[in-house]
Formats: C-alpha cells, structure tokens, sequence
C-alpha cells in the first residue's frame, strides 16, 4: 500500500489526530480490510445475470427511466461492489468496466488503498466540505496539485463542468469587457449552461440562450499535420483580426475525448499558443479528461506547454475537480466561492490518488499507462487490419483509446456498444452529430493487468465478429 506523506495532516497534539488514529479505529479499518479482501475473491471474471434476478432488475431500470424522466444509456445499476476492473451490476451479472464512469474509476472498484481514506472520512466532523467548512484535507489537496502542476493557485469544486465555469469567470474578470471565447471543432467543455454554450453539440444546447460568443477553429489532423496546423493558425489570425480585443481565453483539450480521442502535437498547440500569449489571451487547458491519463500526470506536461498555460481543469478520476491558474489570473474576492467544493470522502480520495499515481510508475515512456496501451493498441490494429472493411483506428493516447466502426455509423456503433454490454465489457460512444461516431474506452490503467486486456480483448473480438457477420446479412 503507498504511504501518504502528509504536509499539513497529522499533528499528534490535535484530538481530531488522535481519534483517526485511534488503536479501536484502526482495528475495525483492518476488518474491514479482511472482508473486502474475502468478498473480492468471489468477484474474478464476467458473470453472466442471475435469471432470479431478471425480473426485479428489469423493474429498476423501469422505474429508474421514469424518476429520471429519460432513458438510461445502459440497463446499469450497480450492487456497490466491486474488484478492480470487474463490477457487479444489481442483476447479479460481473462485467468489465472499461469505461469507468466515464473516466472516473481508473483506479477500478473498492480499491483497498483508497478504502482507509473513506473510512476516515465516515468519520470526519463534515461529511462535505467548502465555504466556512474547508478541513485540512482541503489545504493537502490543493497544495498538493499546486506542487504537481507549478501553477500558483487552485480552487476545488465538484465536477468538471463547474471547474470550467469558475475557469471561464476567471479569465472573462480578467479581459473584461471581451465577451468572445475560442475553442476547437468537436470540443467538450460540460454541460452548465456556460460551458454547453462552447461544446461542440447542437443537441447539448437545444433551446438554451447565449450570453457570450464562441469562434470554433479546425483540430490538428494527424494524417496531415502541415496542412492542418497551417489552416488552424490562418483560422485563428482571422478571427482575432475580425474581433480585436474581444476574445478572453481559448479553451483547449489537448486529447479530444468525447470528440472522439484526437490528438494535438506539441508544434501544432505551440503554433495557436504564441499568437494567443502576443494577443494576451488567456490559455485554458481542460485536462477534466486526459488528467492522470497519458504519459505524464498532466497532458500539458505530455505536450511540453508548461511555459504556455494560465488556467488548467481537472476532474474525474481524482474524484475532485479543481481549477488551477497562475498568479496573473488571480481573481478578484466575490467571483468564486461554493458552499460544497466536495465531500470529505472524495477529499480525502483524491490525495491518495494523486500519490498513488505519482509514485506507482504510471507515466514515462515505460509506465503503466505507456504500456498497457500498447498491449491494447497492438491486438485492435492487429483486428483492424484483417476487417479493414469495417474497422479503423485505434486512436487517442494513454489510457484514452477509441476505434471506428462502419465508417462512424451512430445507429450502428450504439448497438454494438450494447453487445458488447450484454457480452460483459463496458465501453462507450464519442464523437457524433456531424463527426464520425467511435467506440471508446477509457482503460482502468490503475486496476488493471495484461490478464485483463486479454480477457477484454478476447470479448470485444468475438462479438466484433458475430456483430460483423450479422450486419452483413441484414
Ligand atoms: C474535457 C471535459 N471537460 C469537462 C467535462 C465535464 O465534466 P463533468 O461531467 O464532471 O461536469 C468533461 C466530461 O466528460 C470532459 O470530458
């Protein structure tokens, strides 16, 4: 288990301290330890639902459809138990989790590193934290992220929407009165009413007003990396040049993830980036996705931009969500602030998680990430080129990795998302509306092993094939 080393926490004096540490609180964190250990072990390899159980769930997700007052993408409600990249659904099936919550559980289910930092947090004083109720956990966490990323401040918050939105409120405070926003084609910012106004989705915006203006500039290709990046910046200078002084920030991802995992390079967003900084707009990297995901912690560490960006999003698989900006976009007092910026729990599991993926060999050329998506790259292309009729890709990096089926049809890359389901792998869709529709994961990289990619693969394969053939008949 990777030991945190606590800067703030801990000071033996305090009695919060010694209660968390207390000989009865540590005993009852081993049994619990002993159980999950033992539960676990029943949890190894996908299961198929229990017909006992069919009617029942059946009746859940009806009545889940109907609270919601829309239909769930999956028949998915889980029992709330798990073992790394395998999770149990409440129709007793086991199924591989290879799109972890989209993106959040990268380090699987019941990770029992993560489980002492949720005990503590049951009990904790305040079961959220935030405005007048921030703990210590706070001030680890942020000082924390402040020492990874080299930015000078952060803010928590609750999801990575509202880390955008306190991002947006920041730059716009600091180049009022510019009332413009840049960003890329097929861009995801969330789903707030500010950031779906800049998402690259007619549909996420249907019936919403706007309150500000957005210029889309065309992504890197990489298939012609010259012709693209000329064409983004002649983008970029025409649009500065036809709305001087109006634009405050431009949003970049630097891997496009619910774009369909695109990828930049380091020339391409150097080329955008220095007409920015000589037209002082601010620079805002959403890493909500990529964070902890390519070879590095931060993809703009990835991408070597560090001498670039003012303002950096996280999100997802920390649990925690936070805007980080440097000294120059400090806001003013009054412009943010939250009753919660999150819960105790997820607090306190973020500043394991960020330990664990800075000292468990996830980044560099050799780290997990690296590697387990090479394993995974190499079987796809290795499928892709005997059905190129139907497949191409993979694309994305790290643990973002995506393929495209018939051509990026919707209707059909949706159903096979289901097979493979019901087959017992979870993947998910990206991409869409004007853009080629692909299959995507986001790999556990945190919980898994080449038993599982091998496991994963060998389903994905046989229901790509049985998926194949039946299109071709119908
Ligand atoms: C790049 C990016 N930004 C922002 C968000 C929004 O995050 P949340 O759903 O936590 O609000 C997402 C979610 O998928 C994302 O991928």
């Amino acid at each position: 288990m990777s030991q945190h080393n606590p800067k703030y926490t801990g000071h033996k004096e305090l009695i919060g301290t010694r209660f968390c540490h207390d000989q009865r609180i540590n005993q009852v964190k081993q049994i619990l330890h002993t159980a999950l250990q033992e539960y676990q072990q029943k949890v190894t390899k996908i299961t198929p639902p229990n017909p006992a159980l069919k009617q029942s769930y059946d009746e859940m997700i009806a009545s889940f459809i109907e609270y919601r007052g829309n239909k769930l993408w999956f028949p998915y409600i889980g029992s709330g138990f798990g073992n790394g990249a395998l999770v149990e659904l409440a129709d007793g099936s086991v199924k591989y989790d290879f799109i972890s919550g989209v993106g959040v559980h990268f380090f699987g289910h019941n990770h029992p590193d993560i489980l002492n930092a949720l005990v503590e947090s049951a009990i904790s004083n305040t079961i959220m934290q935030g405005h007048l109720q921030q703990n210590v956990d706070s001030l680890e966490l942020s000082s924390a992220l402040i020492s990874a990323s080299g930015l000078d401040h952060c803010l928590l918050t609750t999801a990575g929407a509202l880390a955008n939105e306190n991002a947006l409120k920041i730059a716009f405070q600091k180049r009022f009165p510019a009332n413009r926003i840049l960003t890329f084609n097929r861009c995801f910012l969330g789903r707030t009413l500010a950031t779906a106004q800049i998402t690259d989705k007619a549909s996420y915006r249907e019936g919403l007003p706007s309150n500000f203006f957005v210029d889309y500039i065309p992504f890197f290709d990489e298939a012609h990396p010259k012709e693209s990046t000329d064409a983004a910046k002649n983008a970029l200078n025409d649009i500065i040049r036809r709305y001087p002084n109006q634009h405050a920030l431009m949003c970049f991802e630097l891997v496009q993830g619910e774009g369909g995992c695109y990828t930049g390079s380091h020339h391409f967003f150097t080329s955008l980036m220095e007409i920015l900084k000589a037209n002082d707009i601010a620079i805002l990297v959403d890493e909500v996705q990529t964070f902890g995901r390519t070879d590095q912690l931060f993809a703009f560490q990835h991408f070597n931009l560090q001498s670039f960006v003012d303002i950096v999003t996280v999100g997802k698989l920390l649990q925690v969500c936070a805007t980080l900006f440097t000294e120059k976009y400090k806001p003013r007092p009054g412009l943010i602030s939250q009753t919660f910026t999150s819960s105790t729990s997820a607090i306190k599991a973020a500043t394991v998680i960020l330990n664990k993926l800075l000292n468990e060999n996830f980044f560099g050329a050799n780290g997990k990430n690296a590697v387990f998506h090479h394993y995974f790259v190499k079987q796809l292309k290795n499928l892709a080129e005997r059905y190129p009729k139907y497949l191409s890709g993979p694309f994305g990096m790290g643990s973002m990795i995506a393929f495209t089926l018939f051509d990026g049809n919707e209707e059909k890359s949706i159903k096979f998302v289901r097979r493979l389901f019901d087959a017992g792998v979870m993947s998910f869709i990206a991409g869409g509306e004007k853009y080629p529709t692909r299959i995507r994961f986001l790999l556990p990289s945190g919980a898994i092993s080449f038993y599982d990619l091998d496991k994963v693969f060998a389903v994905l394969e046989e229901t790509l094939v049985a998926f194949i053939q039946e299109m071709e008949v119908t």
